[in-house]
């Protein structure tokens, strides 16, 4: 019987960490250890709900302003008895935040083996996204095992000298939780609102575009807002305080905009699939948004998923005004344009990324 260790603390990874949760369950040689850190509280709960899984250690370390120096330290030293008692036969980690990094490291300072799910992604710009362009560089120095979602995540792995024996190709597990989530029968009360209007997502975190850049996009918006009447946007605001802040000093009081709490990752699946257009910094709506066949602005000057790009579903637009409105606006109004980004596909994989992760975990540890 082997041991596996899981380990994740915000929402993102949850809704991407939980199918392989499910799927090692079932598997009658494996035992699955299940520790959140909960870098995030509410909106980590909210998809443990969603998922049903109960971890067995919760390091509750989410606290009032904390920062890159408090999460990474907190999660160091809380895990540490952890990984002394569980002895796990190897930890995952999920993608590229401050859990992500933290953990590993205080898996490598036992010695025991990490393997990375959603390896290799790069923008080669360490400062962007910023801090987890750093984070995953230094989680695939440390991991044993990397579990890439696409061939070009794998390239990237193979061009650092990673050994090839260490990489699989297994698409990405947020299409095996987008096949659960998205039922064509969905109803929500805030439909009545929507009505027969363009519906648009928005959504904006990222700690490099807290200022001025947030700032920007939301007057673009604004703008945009202003002079069409037949869209409807929402906005599931991130808890982050900051953010809060910003929207409520720069979104007007438009009578298309809704901003609501966030939604729980089924509410805010569906959503997206009733949406004409998406608007996000997001790096896993990224990833949901080309299977969907829906038009993505990401809000970012770069982006570590070129594979929607390539495919035609993600436009870049940085985080300047005129450029978000101009973008926004042509995509309202040509539908050439629209047409030509809102074409499906499937770069991220066919839903079974949790099963090729646990039979590659079957054979190698
Ligand atoms: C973190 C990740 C980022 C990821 C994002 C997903 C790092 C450095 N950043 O950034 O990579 O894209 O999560 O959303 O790891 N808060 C709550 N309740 C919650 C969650 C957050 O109140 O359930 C508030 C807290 O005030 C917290 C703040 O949001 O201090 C920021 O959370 P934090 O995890 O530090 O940063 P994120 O921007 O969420
Ligand atoms: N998401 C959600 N509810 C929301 C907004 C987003 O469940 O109100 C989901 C979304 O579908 C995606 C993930 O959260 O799977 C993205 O998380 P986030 O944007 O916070 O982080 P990132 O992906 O940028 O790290």
């Amino acid at each position: 019987m082997k041991k596996i260790m899981l380990v994740f603390g915000t929402r993102p990874e949850a809704i991407k960490m939980c199918p392989l949760v499910k799927t090692l369950d079932n598997e009658k040689n494996i035992e699955t250890v299940v520790c959140v850190t909960g870098q995030h509280k509410e909106m980590l709960q909210q998809v443990l709900d969603v998922f049903d899984v109960q971890p067995k250690y919760n390091l509750k370390i989410m606290k009032e302003g904390q920062d890159l120096y408090s999460i990474t330290s907190d999660i160091l030293i809380q895990i540490k008895p952890l990984l002394e008692l569980e002895k796990p036969d190897i930890v995952l980690v999920h993608g590229d935040t401050s859990t992500t990094f933290a953990t590993a490291l205080a898996s490598f300072y036992m010695q025991i083996p990490v393997g990375h799910v959603e390896a290799g992604l790069r923008t080669h710009n360490i400062y962007s996204p910023f801090p987890e362009e750093f984070n995953r560089l230094a989680v695939g120095n440390i991991a044993t095992y990397n579990f890439c979602p696409t061939e070009l995540a794998k390239e990237n792995l193979l061009r650092e000298n990673k050994n090839e024996e260490s990489i699989v190709v297994t698409g990405n597990t947020a299409i095996d939780a987008l096949k659960t989530t998205v039922n064509p029968d969905y109803h929500h009360d805030l439909f009545e609102w929507i009505g027969d209007k363009r519906l648009i997502m928005l959504t904006v975190h990222r700690r490099e575009n807290l200022g001025n850049p947030m700032r920007n996009m939301f007057r673009a918006i604004n703008r945009v807002c202003e002079e069409n009447d037949d869209i409807r946007v929402i906005y599931p605001i991130h808890l982050n305080p900051q953010i809060r802040k910003i929207a409520s000093e720069e979104l007007k009081d438009n009578n298309n905009i809704k901003i609501v709490e966030p939604f729980e990752v089924t509410d805010f699946h569906n959503f997206l699939a009733k949406s004409y257009l998406i608007l996000t910094d997001s790096g896993g709506i990224q990833e949901e948004a080309p299977s969907l066949g829906k038009p993505v602005l990401v809000l970012r000057d770069t982006t570590e998923r070129p594979e929607g790009v390539n495919a035609g579903t993600l436009k870049l637009v940085g985080h300047k005004e005129e450029n978000i409105y101009q973008t926004f606006m042509e995509l309202l109004n040509d539908s050439n344009s629209y047409k030509k980004m809102s074409q499906a596909s499937n770069p991220y994989g066919d839903g079974f990324a949790s099963e090729r992760i646990k039979d590659f975990l079957n054979k190698n540890i």
